[in-house]
C-alpha cells in the first residue's frame, strides 16, 4: 500500500498533505515517509528471515540521521563506504559491530578511525588495502574481521554506470584470486578473513544476475574449504530494483529464493546491503513552477528544483513519474519538458512528460526520490542544499533544514592578499 495518495484532490504523505508542507518549508524539499520506510524494511527482512539474513542499510542511498535512525531502530545494521557514513551510522545509534566498511578506496586514516571505533567487518578490494588494513589493525593492537569483495564476472544488465560486477569495472577482485587472498591473509598477523562479498550493481530488474554471481561464490565457498580456508560469512551485498516507470522488479521473496537456492546450504552467515529498494519509493521530491515557457518546438516547464538537487535523470537518464500535488485527472495534458533553473542543457528533470497545463507556482513531484536523491545534491549555481522533510503520521518534521545564504557565503574564505 502507498503511503502517497490523493485525498479529496491533494497529495498526501500519510496524513499530511504536501501543500501544507510546502506552505511551511517552501519548495523545493524532499519529502519521506516514515511509514514506507517501516514497510519497505519489514518486507525485505520477512523475506530475508527464511534465509537467516542479517541487513546492512546501504546508507549511501540516503544518509540523513533520521532515515538511519527509522532503519536501525527495526533491527538494520549500516553498510558504509566513508568515514563520513560511518560517522553517520554511529551517530545514528547503529553499533560498530553491525556496520561493514566497503568501498575500493578506503584510506590509511579512515581505516584507523573504523578499527578505533570496532567496525564489525572490512570488505577488502585489493591486495593492497588488505597489507595497509594490516599494518593499520597492528598499529592498534587490533584484528580486522574481513571479507574479500570478489569480481565474478557478471554483467547486471542495469544502466552501464551502476554496473559494478564485470571484469573491466574497479570493483572487487578477480574471482579466481580467492584462494591467493586467503593464503595471504594467513600470513597478516592483524588481519581474520572471515568469508567473501559480492556486488555486482544496483537496480537490478532481474534474478539471472543474482543467480549467476551467487553460484559462482557459492562454488569458491567450496574451493576455498577444501584449500583448507575457513569460510563462515557471505556478503551478498544490494542491488534489488524498485519500480520508477513501469519496471517488474523481483520481489523480495523470489531474491530471497535465489538466495536459498545458491548459498542455502553452505552453512554461512549471510549479510546484505540494500539501499534503493529500502528507501527509493519512500521519498518524493516537490517542487513549483517557476514559468511556462514555450518555444517553436517545446514546451518547458521551468521549475524551482534543479539537476544539482537531484541528478539522477540527467546523470543516468533516469524517469521518475511526475506528478501534480493537487489532482488534475481527466484534464487535456500536453507533451512537456521539466527543466531547472540551472545554467545547463543537461538540466532536465523529465522529458516527454504529459503534463496539464501549469502555472507559477503550481506545485509538482517528482517519485521514487527517496534514494540517492538528496544524498547526491551539490550546491552548484549557489543554490542552497534543499531541505528534507520526513512525514510520521499526522506528524512531520524537517530533517535537514535549508542552510540559510549567510551560511553559505561564510564558507569561502578571502585569503590575506585579498
Ligand atoms: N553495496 C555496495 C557495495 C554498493 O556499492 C551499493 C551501491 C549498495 C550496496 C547498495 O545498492 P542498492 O541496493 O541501492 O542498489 N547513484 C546510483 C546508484 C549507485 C549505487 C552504488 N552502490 C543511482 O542513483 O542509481
Amino acid at each position: 500500500m502507498s503511503h502517497f495518495e490523493y485525498r479529496d484532490g491533494r497529495l498526501f504523505a500519510e496524513d499530511v498533505a504536501i501543500s501544507d508542507i510546502a506552505a511551511a518549508v517552501k519548495t523545493p524539499f524532499y519529502c519521506y515517509s516514515s511509514s514506507t520506510l517501516i514497510d519497505q524494511y519489514q518486507a525485505m527482512a520477512d523475506a530475508l528471515a527464511v534465509v537467516n539474513g542479517r541487513i546492512c542499510y546501504a546508507i549511501k542511498a540516503n544518509s540523513n540521521q533520521a532515515v538511519i535512525r527509522t532503519l536501525a531502530k527495526l533491527g538494520a545494521g549500516a553498510d558504509v563506504v566513508s568515514e563520513g557514513e560511518a560517522r553517520r551510522a554511529l551517530a545514528a545509534g547503529i553499533s560498530a559491530s553491525e556496520i561493514v566498511f566497503s568501498g575500493v578506496g578506503k584510506t590509511r586514516s579512515e581505516m584507523q578511525f573504523a578499527i578505533n571505533a570496532g567496525i564489525g567487518q572490512f570488505n577488502v578490494e585489493s591486495v593492497g588495502e588488505l597489507d595497509v588494513l594490516n599494518e593499520v589493525a597492528i598499529e592498534q593492537e587490533k584484528i580486522a574481521t574481513v571479507v574479500f569483495r570478489v569480481n565474478p564476472d557478471v554483467d547486471a544488465h542495469t544502466h552501464d554506470k551502476i554496473s559494478t560486477g564485470r571484469k573491466e569495472d574497479k570493483f572487487g577482485i578477480d574471482i579466481d584470486l580467492a584462494p591467493d587472498l586467503y593464503e595471504h591473509a594467513m600470513e597478516l598477523p592483524g588481519i581474520l578473513p572471515v568469508g567473501l562479498a559480492v556486488h555486482i550493481g544496483s537496480q537490478l530488474t532481474t534474478l539471472n544476475p543474482f543467480q549467476e554471481a551467487f553460484s559462482r561464490v557459492a562454488a569458491m565457498v567450496n574451493a576455498l574449504r577444501a584449500a583448507g580456508f575457513d569460510v563462515n560469512r557471505l556478503d551478498l551485498g544490494g542491488g534489488l530494483g524498485i519500480v520508477y516507470d513501469g519496471e517488474t522488479p523481483p520481489e523480495p521473496q523470489d531474491y530471497a529464493a535465489v538466495v536459498a537456492e545458491t548459498v542455502g546450504d553452505l552453512d554461512v552467515e549471510l549479510t546484505f546491503e540494500p539501499g534503493r529498494v529500502l528507501v527509493g519509493n519512500a521519498g518524493l521530491l516537490v517542487t513549483s513552477v517557476i514559468q511556462v515557457k514555450e518555444t517553436a518546438t517545446k514546451r518547458f516547464v521551468v521549475v524551482d528544483a534543479a539537476m544539482n538537487d537531484f541528478i539522477r535523470p540527467t546523470l543516468y537518464d533516469a524517469i521518475h513519474a511526475v506528478a501534480t500535488v493537487a489532482e488534475r485527472s481527466g484534464e487535456s495534458t500536453y507533451v512537456s519538458e521539466i527543466v531547472g533553473p540551472v545554467c545547463e542543457t543537461g538540466d532536465i528533470l523529465a522529458s516527454n512528460t504529459h503534463l496539464p497545463t501549469l502555472e507559477e507556482n503550481d506545485l509538482i513531484c517528482f517519485k521514487s526520490a527517496g534514494a540517492y536523491g538528496a544524498v547526491m545534491a551539490s550546491s552548484y549555481n549557489t543554490r542552497p542544499p534543499i531541505p528534507e522533510i520526513m512525514v510520521n503520521h499526522r506528524d512531520f518534521s524537517v530533517i535537514r533544514p535549508r542552510p540559510s545564504y549567510d551560511e553559505i557565503l561564510s564558507l569561502d574564505h578571502l585569503p590575506h592578499w585579498l
